[in-house]
């Protein structure tokens, strides 16, 4: 029990130590404080990394810095439509931000990817900013926070991104690579599995903060639809289980018209071999991303564990992928839970899909290396499908190596053994998903702040 109180205390302390003040006022939480490495822009303040940071302050009856965080970056947002393609487009939230002075100012500083590594969008932010506000609201109950008309037009505006008519003709939301937690090229272009999980919950966080007044009406009504679409469209066409396998196994090709059962022209030679043995007679999962004659087989851990939460993985399918993740455990868990995807890809693959990515090698970083973060989403995804045991076997094994290796950032290995080639120390999000999945054990309820329930109109449409 000491050594338990200790590791958490020692957590607490470093989450402490990883805030940054504004103006006097704590605003977010630096990506880490790895003193051995050069900053680069781990110093800054990464909204997605800063969501597990922020439940643990919710957690832990201190919203303010989570309300300053909403506030602050609601300011960054791009507000202006330009028609300049070298700024970002209206309604985005910036990846990042930094506190920076001039002449004895403070000010902040938002990067939209321009001064990212290779430039890439931050598709997920303005998604987990409207997961978070949500969040902050049933924590607090401070609705009246989502109801100011800034707030109000923040969402206005992220609604407007998601939801305008683009070149395609799928409910879900085409993005380039990287726009997300992967935010290096991995292939996942197109409608990866890890940003449809987040734009569903946004969808749904956006649902129960928009001001129901008749000016709203619109938006409303485009939020309830474009739901029952996505939801419809994920249920249906990205699972994977023995029997779905099956059926794309037996497809004809080249079907036309709207008749077609093989919609998106999948060829079943493009079913990888490892597949066949590895899904469990019990269990399922989402797939990676689907597109015409596409279908990224891969297992992603965000976009499957938030569909949990989410409910956007109905009950059945929420069961089926805690199966899978149990009877695969060496795989996806392994030595630290867990694996942001499964399996690498390899050789030729490797070189086509990462452009030689020398960070992304197979069983490292992004292309199945370990991520600890993850440990929370796990957790709270088996609290909510009723398999406690998992989250206890977990944490244990996160529990005997997070504080001995400094709160690395990932690990490397096919199981996860090593700590990762440049995986920095003292990594905030490391560190809060372990005090997130802890609390979340001692304090069950507390799973409200991030899991939706089932949306029963959602349902009717599916039958
Ligand atoms: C890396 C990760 C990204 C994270 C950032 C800060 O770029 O790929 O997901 O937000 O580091 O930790």
């Amino acid at each position: 029990m000491g050594a338990q109180n200790s590791l958490i205390e020692a957590a607490q302390q470093a989450l402490e130590n990883s805030i940054i003040y504004y103006q006097g006022e704590p605003v977010g939480t630096v990506a880490a404080s790895d003193p051995e490495v050069e900053a680069l822009n781990y110093d800054q303040c990464f909204v997605r990394d800063f969501v597990s940071s922020a439940l643990v302050f919710l957690m832990n009856g201190k919203p303010e810095i989570v309300r300053n965080f909403l506030t602050q970056t609601l300011t960054l947002q791009v507000c202006e439509k330009k028609m300049d393609c070298f700024t970002p487009g209206q309604g985005l939230m910036p990846a990042s931000f930094k506190v920076e002075s001039k002449d004895g100012e403070e000010y902040l500083k938002a990067d939209f990817g321009e001064q990212a590594i290779a430039r890439v969008t931050p598709i997920d932010s303005s998604l987990w900013w409207l997961i978070l506000l949500r969040a902050y609201v049933k924590a607090t109950g401070d609705i009246a926070l989502a109801y100011q008309p800034e707030f109000q037009k923040g969402i206005h505006l992220i609604l407007e991104l998601c939801l305008t008519a683009r070149f395609d003709m799928f409910p879900t939301l085409l993005v380039p690579d990287g726009s997300c937690m992967i935010d290096r090229r991995m292939g996942i272009y197109g409608y990866p599995l890890d940003i449809q999980a987040l734009f569903y919950g946004a969808l749904r966080s956006a649902q129960e903060l928009l001001l129901p007044n008749p000016s709203n009406a619109t938006y409303i009504e485009s939020v309830n639809t474009r739901l029952s679409h996505l939801i419809y469209h994920i249920q249906k066409y990205y699972w994977l289980d023995l029997e779905r396998l099956n059926e794309i196994y037996r497809y004809k090709s080249e079907e036309f018209g709207e008749t077609a059962v093989n919609k998106f022209n999948l060829y079943p030679t493009s079913i990888p071999e490892w597949l066949y043995e590895w899904l469990p007679d019990t269990g399922g999962y989402l797939a990676g991303n689907l597109g015409p004659a596409w279908m990224d087989f891969r297992f992603f851990a965000v976009g499957n564990l938030m569909a949990i939460l989410t409910s956007l993985a109905n009950q059945q399918q929420s069961q089926a992928i805690m199966n899978l993740i149990e009877q695969r455990w060496t795989d996806l868990v392994g030595h630290m839970p867990m694996k942001i995807c499964f399996p690498a890809v390899e050789g030729r693959d490797w070189q086509t899909i990462t452009g030689c990515d020398p960070k992304n090698i197979p069983w490292s970083y992004h292309n199945g290396g370990n991520w600890p973060v993850l440990l929370w989403m796990l957790a709270a995804a088996a609290q909510k499908t009723g398999r406690g045991e998992l989250i206890h076997k977990a944490l244990e094994i996160a529990e005997n190596r997070l504080l001995k290796d400094q709160w690395a950032e990932y690990y490397d290995g096919k199981s996860g053994r090593l700590v990762g080639k440049e995986a920095r120390k003292f990594q905030t999000w490391t560190i809060a998903g372990f005090l997130v999945a802890k609390d979340l054990t001692a304090n069950p309820d507390r799973l409200a702040l991030i899991s939706f329930e089932e949306d029963s109109s959602a349902i009717a449409c599916t039958l």
